[in-house]
């Protein structure tokens, strides 16, 4: 114990208002610092930032669009560590000396010059995605610095990564680049993270379809997931050099058999991805027992001794589920390792009307999951884990994001974001909505303390929404006592979540609504007084995301994504952002997605 203190005290702390200022905002006594804003050099040549920088300086510099993110300290300090951190996607906009030939945001079709994008450019692009280890240390003044370290490293949308588990040398991912199905290169929107009991670092990939374009056939693994016939989200596909790291991404590109094109490189995506983040020279590895989605992320409950490893993973889509992953082996400190995620058996979540719920066994050979339903094997029902478990009868939520395991009493904490799409023919107790704008938190408790258990009980921990009396939004909110929300904590889109040591519930906003909400906020709640307090503010059309301490709890890692998202290309063209943090010098430096060092200024456990 460090001296946590009292329940009643937990958020010691007062309130900060909603704010629409370009700037962070912390409470009073508190204190923060930007680090490692996108285009940081962290290796090699180290190449300083700039719109001119190319796609080979980009593989040295920190990515772009932070979000998951966590701080593994070295020889346990505090003050000394590796930050590893996700690059969700780019802003080609923000990102190239001109904006000619860019493509627009949104997955609008790209103005191409000859139909074609700069190969130079799509590299850079490729290389800002992906995952960053750097090293930081804490100096005077509690100002962090980067630290040239042999252990900094960019793995990208190019980085060689195994594929391990059932659907390791299977057909479903045999490809030009590795006929035998083992390998494949890069990982691809990496939103939320995870960390492993035995110290490695797990990243999601999320929104990874729209970067595919299938013009042929679009089978079942590629379709379900939301790959189209139209051009991909960049159109990496058009890069003028043809070069076949670049046109991968078009799956319509047949050769003789798959082990001559790209038909299966859509199935080598949608997969958790396992990092040592203390050895540079190892290759990523793709989990495949963990399922194939649009992972979010993943949160591993506390490891017991003997007993098996549970972790759970959120697909964020509208209607779609939450799954949970028990290994088949037995934790063991001194001998667990990654490979632990390559057998066991996953799970679909089943919420009950009555506040019971189920998980779903999603296992070849059981329960229909066999050839008469068109699943021929665990690959198969792996690869197509949504197919799976809409078989099964899962209940599909209003867009499972990030996850928490409160450390003192194993209950399951998952942010419902929003649903707009939720209609009164599709309500159930536990998305109960109508057009949730703003979202919701559910909780649960696995049944008889076993966290592998398959039956579990849940309730709904809060709503997001305006307060009552401001009458700009009639979607109320209601905190953990199910009293309205204040002046002091109105959220919109819980998306982020992390519960601390101590169990403050850490709710991190991503709304599109303005109005009232200002800008996206970072709240805090105690599930067992159900206060509930916003503890910072974010500049303009960011979303507060990724979310790691220091083993003492005094500093508070968060980070900035997509700040001026809202800019336009007109814009873009005169450097007028609707946004200019963090540089506030629009003219050379476009708005940048940073991470955000907080701490109390007496020293204290940040949040107490
Ligand atoms: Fe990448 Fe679901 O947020
Ligand atoms: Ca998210
Ligand atoms: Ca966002
Ligand atoms: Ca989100």
């Amino acid at each position: 114990d460090n001296g946590s203190p009292a329940p009643a005290d937990l958020l010691g702390f007062s309130a900060v208002g909603v704010s629409s200022a370009d700037q962070i905002v912390v409470p009073e006594g508190y204190s923060y610092q930007v680090i490692i804003p996108w285009g940081t050099p962290i290796l090699g040549s180290f190449p300083s930032f700039s719109v001119n920088s190319t796609g080979a300086d980009q593989a040295e510099q920190i990515g772009s669009h932070h979000d998951g993110m966590h701080f593994y300290p070295i020889n346990g300090s505090s003050e000394d560590g590796l930050l590893v951190l996700n690059h969700e996607y780019v802003e080609p906009r923000l990102m190239h000396a001109s904006a000619q030939g860019v493509a627009l945001s949104s997955g609008a079709t790209a103005p191409l010059v000859g139909g074609q994008r700069p190969a130079d450019e799509v590299l850079k692009e490729m290389n800002a995605h992906g995952v960053s280890v750097v090293r930081i240390v804490k100096g005077v003044n509690n100002e962090w610095s980067v630290q040239p370290d042999s252990m900094n490293r960019r793995i990208t949308a190019l980085t060689p990564m195994e594929i391990q588990g059932p659907v390791r040398g299977s057909d479903f991912v045999k490809t030009l680049y590795s006929p035998n199905g083992t390998m494949t290169r890069g990982t691809l929107n990496n939103c939320g993270n995870g960390y492993t009991p035995w110290g490695t670092y797990m990243a999601a990939e999320e929104n990874w379809a729209g970067y595919f374009t299938n013009k042929g056939d679009n089978p079942r693994e590629h379709s379900r997931y939301g790959v189209s016939s139209g051009s991909g989200r960049w159109a990496w596909e058009l890069a003028d050099n043809g070069a076949d790291e670049f046109i991968r991404f078009d799956a319509s590109i047949k050769g003789a058999d798959a082990t001559q094109d790209y038909r299966n490189e859509p199935v080598c995506f949608g997969w958790m991805v396992e990092i040592d983040p203390f050895d540079p020279t190892s290759n990523p590895k793709k989990r495949t027992a963990m399922g194939r989605f649009g992972h979010e992320g993943v949160v591993f409950a506390p490891a017991e001794e003997g007993k098996p490893v549970v972790c759970y993973s959120g697909d964020d889509s509208r209607f779609e589920y939450i799954y949970k992953f028990v290994t088949a082996a037995n934790y063991n400190a001194a001998t667990a390792n990654g490979s632990m995620l390559d057998e066991g058996t996953l799970y679909v979540a089943k919420f009950n009307d009555d506040g019971t719920g189920e998980w779903l066994p999603l296992v070849y050979g059981q329960n229909g999951l066999d050839e008469t339903n068109g699943f021929t094997s665990q690959a198969d029902v792996l690869v197509n884990t949504r197919l799976a478990a809409d078989f099964m009868g899962a209940t599909p939520m209003d867009r499972p994001e990030w996850g928490s395991v409160d450390p003192a009493n194993g209950d399951v904490y998952f942010t419902l974001t929003n649903n707009t799409n939720r209609n009164a023919g599709n309500v159930n107790e536990a998305n109960p909505r109508v057009a949730n704008r703003h979202g919701h938190i559910i909780r649960w408790k696995e049944d008889g303390g076993e966290q592998a258990a398959t039956t579990f009980s849940w309730d709904i921990f809060l709503f997001g929404g305006d307060s009552g009396d401001s009458g700009v939004d009639t979607n109320i909110g209601y905190d953990p006592n199910g009293d309205m929300l204040t002046a002091d904590n109105i959220l919109s889109s819980p998306d982020g979540l992390w519960i601390d040591p101590d169990s403050r519930v850490w709710i991190q906003m991503d709304s599109g609504y303005r109005d009232p909400f200002g800008n996206c906020a970072m709240l805090v709640a105690d599930p067992t007084t159900g206060d509930l307090k916003r503890f910072l503010v974010g500049p303009i059309d960011q979303e507060i995301t990724g979310i790691t301490m220091t083993p003492d709890q005094k500093t508070l890692f968060i980070n900035v994504q997509h700040p001026g998202e809202g800019t336009s290309p007109a814009d873009f063209a005169t450097r007028d952002y609707t946004s200019n943090w963090p540089d506030f010098t629009p003219t050379t430096r476009p708005p940048r997605s940073a991470t955000v060092v907080v701490w109390k200024n007496d020293g204290g456990v940040v949040g107490s």
